[in-house]
């Protein structure tokens, strides 16, 4: 009998340790011989810890438990949710970046081979540079970071740059509120993402890879620390990769805190140890990166999903999809919210499903009010905008932008003028001071919305100016998306904002 028990954060912080500490006392007392596995997270937020059991007939999953319900559980009087594989959040996805996470045990590297894993670096490793890149571009793959720029696109300029050293710099710094999909794929699923960094190596050219990692995740350090041990230890990263006759290696490098150095070239200086302030571009990482060197810079889900594309083929993936958004998308469903997780699916499915159908709408019961997509930076959709499909495209068409794919829930008591104001508050405290509109426009933009409330109603023009400013003139994303929640929030809920405006009359 093997016992699947998560290690990922999320089911940690709901108890996991302690019920695989009960779990283990309760097999010894029982006298029954079991195999506990501390695999990733399923995703299914809402059901951990989710323990599954396999006795030969499926992994059965049991959720969620807690320390107190494990002599039942051991005792087979818990009832149980059936295969993990039916139920219906789970069976609905299309899991390719994700499909090893919350299978295996994370750092176990001859599972990770069982289930597909290095079959893409072997391929790679046959394969000449510009032909991995050529692949690559096939895929449609584009940065699943936020910016969706082509990542066959951006290697390519990498790969054709001449220089004696290069750079793969996998960016982990997830600071998007709602998201946690980086973080769940490093711990659940590192060598994916060890992977896709060599893979990326061997396209362009580069023997060195980072990963830059924000500190606020632990459990992904500690994690990705030892997948990179082993992977080093088994021949996967070294002088001599996969029989490729090329080196890659990688190390992991821990940031300090910023939002602001999940932008490229703030996230580049930091690396580099200087302050993290945004640079000018040109010129583009791609050339000038990492000690000025030419650098792929990628987001974590970008280089996990590398794998499965050389595992199955560039037109395998290419096949999901809609429009100019190929593949799959991984989205991280938060807030106010029945069934919050992670849902990997094509691209192509509607707003509007995902949030009442799958995710299930409030967990208040109440009705659904807004939808923050794609972070802190990203627009607020009203249920009128709930057709629009799930595509980079098709957001930006409809005044909104998938970024990280982050989906942040509210229900009908959420108020607007106050969710405007702390994206005002947010750019403001997190600026990196480099250009005015954004670090002088967001204290002014904070200022403008407490007039609003107050009923000065000019104020409005006001900030729809300094919005505009701010989208025009900012250096980088932080200054430049923050019109995007505040003008989103103004637009579709003027009660909001005109509420404020009568009362204080
Ligand atoms: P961008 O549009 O300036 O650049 C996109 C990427 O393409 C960059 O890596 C850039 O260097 C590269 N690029 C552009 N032209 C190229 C060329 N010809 N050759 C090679 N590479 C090229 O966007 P940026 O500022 O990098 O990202 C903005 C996005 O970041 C926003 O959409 C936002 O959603 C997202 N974001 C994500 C966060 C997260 O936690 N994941 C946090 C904050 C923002
Ligand atoms: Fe810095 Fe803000 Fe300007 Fe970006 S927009 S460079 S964070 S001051």
């Amino acid at each position: 009998m093997k016992i699947y028990i998560p290690m990922d954060s999320a089911a940690k912080a709901l108890g996991a340790d302690d019920v695989a500490d009960a779990v283990k006392a309760g097999l010894a007392e029982r006298g029954i011989e079991a195999q506990i596995i501390r695999n990733g997270t399923r995703g299914m937020i809402w059901l951990e810890p989710l323990v599954e059991i396999d006795s030969g007939e499926g992994r059965i999953a049991y959720g969620p438990v807690n320390a107190q319900d494990v002599p039942a559980l051991l005792d087979g009087k818990m009832d149980s949710l059936g295969r993990v594989e039916d139920i219906p959040f789970f069976a609905r996805q299309t899991r390719l970046t994700f499909q090893r996470c919350g299978v295996i045990d994370p750092l176990d590297l001859a599972a990770y081979e069982a289930h597909g894993g290095l079959a893409g670096l072997r391929r790679a490793a046959a394969m000449t540079g510009p032909r991995i890149v050529e692949e690559t571009t096939t895929s449609g793959l584009r940065g699943r970071g936020g910016a969706g720029f082509p990542t066959g696109i951006k290697w390519k300029t990498v790969c054709e740059a001449e220089a004696d050293q290069k750079y793969i710099v996998c960016n982990a710094d997830e600071g998007d509120s709602g998201t946690f999909a980086d973080r769940m794929i490093m711990e659940g699923d590192p060598f994916s993402l060890i992977e896709g960094m060599a893979i990326a190596g061997l396209g362009v050219g580069a023997t060195k890879g980072y990963v830059y990692l924000r500190s606020e995740y632990p459990d992904a350090i500690r994690v990705m620390n030892a997948a990179v041990e082993i992977a080093r230890a088994q021949g996967v990263l070294g002088a001599d990769i996969a029989g490729s006759g090329r080196a890659f290696d990688m190390e992991i490098r821990v940031g300090a805190g910023a939002y602001v150095c999940g932008e490229e070239t703030s996230l580049l200086n930091s690396l580099e140890g200087k302050r993290g302030v945004v640079r000018a571009k040109p010129p583009l990482p791609a050339l000038e990166g990492f000690l000025g060197k030419p650098t792929v810079v990628n987001n974590v889900i970008s280089l996990a999903t590398v794998p499965v594309i050389f595992e199955k083929g560039a037109q395998h993936y290419a096949d999901f999809g809609l429009g100019r958004s190929r593949g799959t998308v991984t989205l991280q469903i938060a807030g106010n919210v029945a069934r919050g997780g992670l849902f990997e699916t094509a691209f192509g499915i509607s707003l509007g499903e995902v949030v009442e159908d799958i995710a299930g709408g409030t967990r208040s019961g109440r009705p659904v009010k807004a939808v923050q997509v794609g972070g802190p930076l990203g627009a607020y959709m009203p249920r009128e905008k709930f057709d629009t499909p799930m595509g980079y495209e098709e957001f930006d068409q409809n005044g909104g932008l998938i970024g990280h794919a982050g989906l942040v829930i509210f229900d009908d008591s959420a108020d607007m003028l106050q969710m405007a104001r702390f994206a005002m508050v947010f750019c403001a405290v997190e600026s990196c001071g480099k250009c005015t509109p954004c670090r002088i426009g967001a204290t002014r933009g904070v200022e403008t919305i407490d007039r609003i409330a107050r009923g000065d109603t000019a104020a409005t023009g006001l900030l729809t100016d300094l919005c505009e400013t701010m989208k025009e003139g900012s250096l980088c994303a932080l200054g430049g998306f923050t019109p995007f929640p505040v003008m989103s929030a103004l637009t579709h809920f003027p009660d909001d904002f005109a509420t404020r405006k009568e009362a204080a009359e």
